[in-house]
């Protein structure tokens, strides 16, 4: 009787291990896959969302600038995929 306790408790830490390895392999995936995004990605996957975009030369890059921050909000949106962005939008 003790000695199955012993076997079974043994399963469910090799389970165990195996679950959490697999939830640190996924979100690691995720996160290389956000990373992997380009600007132009992000802007088709995250800007078209609420409204027509505007064409990057609609404006100058110092508003570009400052509509990347006020549309970093509403898209939430992280730092770096807000300069990826806006530097699609400026180039
Ligand atoms: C959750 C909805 C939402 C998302 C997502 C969003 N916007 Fe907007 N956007 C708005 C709203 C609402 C307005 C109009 C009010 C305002 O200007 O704040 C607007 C206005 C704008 C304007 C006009 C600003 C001006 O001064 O005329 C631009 C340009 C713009 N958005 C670009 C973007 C870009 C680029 C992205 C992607 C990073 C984006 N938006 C994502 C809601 C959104």
């Amino acid at each position: 009787m003790r000695h199955n306790n012993i076997k079974s408790l043994t399963w469910i830490i090799i389970a165990g291990t195996g679950i959490v390895f697999s939830i640190l392999a996924n979100s690691c995936a995720e996160s290389q896959k956000v990373a992997g995004k380009t600007g132009v990605q992000l802007w088709a996957e995250n800007c078209q969302r609420c409204h027509n975009t505007p064409s990057p030369n609609t404006f100058s890059h110092d508003q570009w600038v400052t509509i990347g921050m006020h549309m970093q909000t509403r898209a939430q949106l992280t730092d770096k995929e807000r300069d990826k962005i806006v530097a699609f939008l400026n180039q």
